[in-house]
């Protein structure tokens, strides 16, 4: 099947860039130079957009700050996937309305998937008077020319038409440059499970071209990238849209075969299309790490189908099963939903008995917050808020125990970890991570951030490792 054409064309691509130096004129002709400040909730696809916010705001003459009242320019790069980070949203830009009546001319700009979401706009529109601009994810690569056209009119802005979604390429990005980076293989995600508002916001799965990849990632590791986590909803998809015959291990296999010292993570994949090829690829790829994080969102048969996961209990622990199978020593990661719409006391002892069988080494743990549009948003709920926090923490107890044995295995043994930053902890100043993504505090010298050294491991608890170099 071929694609439609979803690439922006470059003529479009080649009049932001003018816009661009349009904006960098205005900002070049003030006294000091302005400050923006690019606030991110949600996902690392989020983190990802914001890089290129960051990037774009940069070759406009924009400094950066994390101060809301010193900054000219405040991105909010939303979250929708649960109605809790859309709540702390709304309360920091009602907060806004004090920085911009001390500061007139600020400019407040609200983007991301919140942004995109229907109602939301009409509501910033009408209520929150003081936000000049919101735009969706699909419109990102416009961001120059809607801040030109309010510093130069100041109009208010709202552009966030629905889409199936776009491919704009050559965007600007400004990393943080430290040795984490992220590498958006593919965007948005056709799955629709039931309870999930990312589809509706982020538009169809569409995989960019393997050989924009490839530059990209060469890019992040002459730049001192020695983590890099492909990204997308949905990895295991990549490919399909392509005309090229081209999947997922094979983008594995192409950036393991690029020179330098760096390890390759990716982030997501959906258990429906993971398989023997991928655990496979990662076990013969030196670089791609021996972690794997896997959703599986439910334990029990019945909520699965009702969630369109399209996969069922045993499957899942069978991929498990041949993971551990390919890559005996993989870090395993995972997604779970608690209290979704009917799910009964039975239904998530089926939840907990899936966690003792595998025995992740951690997970990301939800209440399920109706996200409206969805079809689970439409299905009777007798359970309370109450009862969920119940089975909430019984679950958080159960991976707690199963994280802290797990960490505790790790201590007496010697493992090569990346330094990738400081913390504020005088014994253990700095913070690394194992091949498999564990988190190790570890005592040592500043100058190490950014190197892979040998950390014995001395100690540990739920959370984390604690180590010194050897
Ligand atoms: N594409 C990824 C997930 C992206 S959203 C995947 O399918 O694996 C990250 C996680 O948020 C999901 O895995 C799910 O566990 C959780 N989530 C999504 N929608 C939710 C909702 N309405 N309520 C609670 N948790 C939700
Ligand atoms: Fe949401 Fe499911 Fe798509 Fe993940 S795969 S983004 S949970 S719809
Ligand atoms: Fe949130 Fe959008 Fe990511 S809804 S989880 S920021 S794709």
């Amino acid at each position: 099947m071929k694609r439609k054409n979803i690439e922006i064309s470059r003529e479009e691509l080649d009049r932001q860039l003018e816009i661009i130096a349009r904006v960098r004129d205005i900002n070049s002709a003030r006294s000091d130079q302005p400050l923006a400040f690019v606030d991110t909730y949600g996902c690392q696809q989020n983190e990802a957009d914001s890089e290129k916010l960051r990037g774009m705001l940069s070759e406009m003459g924009y400094g950066f700050t994390r101060s809301e009242k010193e900054a000219d320019v405040i991105v909010i790069n939303t979250c929708a996937v649960r109605e809790h980070a859309e709540m702390r949203v709304f309360g920091n830009i009602g907060a806004l309305t004090h920085t911009k009546r001390a500061k007139p001319d600020q400019i407040i700009a609200l983007c991301g998937c919140m942004a995109q979401r229907p109602g939301v706009a009409e509501r910033v529109k009408r209520s929150f008077r003081h936000v000049d601009l919101v735009f969706g994810p699909h419109v990102l690569w416009q961001f120059p020319q809607f801040l030109y056209e309010i510093l130069s009119k100041r109009k208010r802005i709202f552009s966030t038409e629905d889409s199936d979604g776009v491919i704009a390429e050559g965007i600007p990005a400004l990393r943080d440059g430290g040795v984490k980076a992220w590498l958006s293989i593919m965007y948005g995600c056709n799955n629709f499970c039931s309870y999930c508002i990312v589809p509706y916001v982020r538009g169809r799965e569409r995989s960019r071209r393997p050989e924009l990849i490839i530059e990209d990632a060469k890019k992040l590791i002459a730049d001192g990238a020695k983590d890099i986590t492909l990204l997308g909803q949905n990895v295991n998809s990549y490919g399909k849209d392509l005309e090229e015959n081209i999947d997922f291990s094979e983008i594995i296999k192409r950036v393991n075969d690029l020179e330098g010292d760096f390890l390759i993570r990716f982030m997501t994949s959906h258990p429906k299309d993971a398989g023997d090829k991928l655990f496979e690829t990662i076990a013969n790829c030196e670089k791609a790490a021996h972690h794997i994080h896997l959703p599986f969102q439910a334990g029990n048969d019945r909520i699965l189908k009702v969630m369109n996961r399209h996969y069922n209990r045993e499957e899942y622990l069978r991929l498990i099963e041949s993971a551990r199978r390919y890559i005996p020593d993989v870090v395993l990661t995972s997604d779970v939903i608690v209290g979704f719409p009917g799910e009964t006391d039975e239904e998530f002892e089926d939840t907990l008995s899936l966690i003792e069988q595998v025995r992740f080494d951690s997970l990301f743990t939800f209440i399920y917050s109706p996200r409206p549009g969805t079809p689970a948003a439409e299905m009777p709920d007798p359970f309370t808020r109450e009862q969920k926090q119940v089975r909430f923490d019984k679950l958080l107890d159960l991976q707690n125990r199963i994280s802290s044995e797990k960490h505790a295995s790790y201590v007496g043994s010697t493992r090569r970890v990346l330094v990738d930053g400081l913390t504020n902890d005088e014994i253990y100043p700095l913070s690394s991570r194992t091949n498999g993504g564990r988190l190790v505090h570890l005592s040592g010298d500043k100058s190490l951030v950014g190197s892979y050294v040998d950390a014995e491991i001395i100690d540990s608890n739920t959370w984390a490792l604690y180590g010194k170099c050897r």
